[in-house]
């Protein structure tokens, strides 16, 4: 989690402007509450230096132009509001009304949220209309359907998604939630309440089978559904083992949804209470999430990684090489 602010400069009251030079930040607080000054050109910005995803430390991201980026999954948010413009963060960080006074920068009251909620009630004049449906409720689908109104746009909002439930963390089905340390309500994205009162549509436990473009239809069942606009947030599905046995309950298992999130939970504790060893594979991003199964499943008792395609994964991936190389150590075996 973000630093302890307590022992951070009080930026009430005030720091030299001279120490904050263009394109410089400097982390402070406020009442407790750490608070991130960063300065471009003339300009000089506070917002919330704690993110709201997973309480990466701003202080430590990137600053690009008027922007932050989290250094730990990359969420951005904007410094002149704190509005969380990009994934994974949902929620804005807090925004401070700065003030320059005898060559000093002052930070000073927290800044209302107006105009970075989604308005309360939809008004059908303000933004475009029609429907939009969007097929998939992964983080992709919620995130685009908050964007549209967050963005003003009126008209009606379809997610539909074959997952039982609403939209959720799936990252965290390999981490906490694997591990047990996670409660239930860490992993839905939003309350339920949160789609009716935005006025989105939920369609679970919905596959959506055909599409067609021409009559702008989407069918799903027996039934379907129009739409003007259509996005496909379909994500992916891991690619399975292909050995002798891939098929055994206990001993495979794939952390992807919530409903199947459970089974290598168990699992994992079965193995851990008898096996010493286990092979985690995957490949992209889904190597991380392996090696993250392996280093919960470490948490849970005893653990081996064996290598298998995490190296190829390691090769063509960078962003994930570091990751992997982190969970590696973390599980004792490094992977060159
Ligand atoms: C266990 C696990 C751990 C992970 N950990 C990390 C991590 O640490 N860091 C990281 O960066 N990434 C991680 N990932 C990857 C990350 O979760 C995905 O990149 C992300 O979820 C992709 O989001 P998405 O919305 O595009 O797709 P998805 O999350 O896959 O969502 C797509 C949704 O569409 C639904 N769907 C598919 N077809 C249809 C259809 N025909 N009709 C209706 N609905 C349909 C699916 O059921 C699903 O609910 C992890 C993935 C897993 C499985
Ligand atoms: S903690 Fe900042 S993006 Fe995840």
């Amino acid at each position: 989690m973000a630093e302890a602010s307590q022992d951070k400069p009080d930026l009430t009251n005030g720091v030299p402007e001279n120490d904050l030079g263009d394109g410089a930040m400097l982390v402070g607080q406020v009442g407790g509450e750490a608070v991130l000054l960063a300065r471009r050109g003339r300009e000089i910005f506070a917002i919330g230096a704690t993110c709201t995803h997973y309480g990466g430390p701003l202080g430590e991201g990137l600053f690009v132009e008027d922007t932050m980026h989290c250094p730990w999954h990359h969420a951005c948010f904007s410094l002149r509001t704190g509005e969380a413009l990009a994934a994974p963060a949902l929620n804005a960080t807090s925004c401070w009304r700065i003030e320059r006074r005898d060559g000093r920068i002052f930070v000073r009251d927290k800044m209302p949220e107006v105009g970075r909620q989604m308005p309360a009630t939809l008004r059908p004049t303000d933004g475009l209309s029609g429907r939009m449906v969007i097929i998939g409720g992964g983080g992709a689908g919620n995130a685009a359907a908050e964007m549209l109104r967050r963005g003003g746009y009126a008209g009606g909002v379809t997610i539909i998604s074959d997952d039982a439930v609403a939209p959720y963390d799936r990252p965290n089905l390999s981490k906490d939630y694997l591990a047990g340390t996670a409660p239930e309500e860490w992993i839905p994205l939003r309350p339920p309440e949160f789609y009716a009162n935005n006025g989105i549509e939920l369609r679970l436990s919905t596959t959506a089978t055909g599409i067609d473009i021409a009559g702008r239809r989407v069918m799903f069942g027996g039934e379907e559904l129009g739409f003007d606009k259509l996005l496909i947030a379909t994500g992916a599905e891991p690619i399975r083992l292909d050995v002798p046995g891939a098929d055994l309950p206990l001993h495979f298992a794939i952390a992807r949804s919530r409903s199947t999130s459970s089974r290598p939970r168990r699992g994992l504790r079965s193995a851990c209470s008898g096996r010493s060893s286990a092979i985690s594979c995957g490949n992209s991003t889904r190597a991380a999430a392996s090696c993250s199964i392996s280093a919960r499943r470490r948490c849970l008792g005893r653990c081996r990684l064996r290598r298998g395609r995490h190296r190829r994964a390691a090769a063509h991936s960078p962003r994930a090489t570091g990751r992997i190389g982190d969970r590696s150590r973390c599980v004792g075996r490094r992977i060159s």
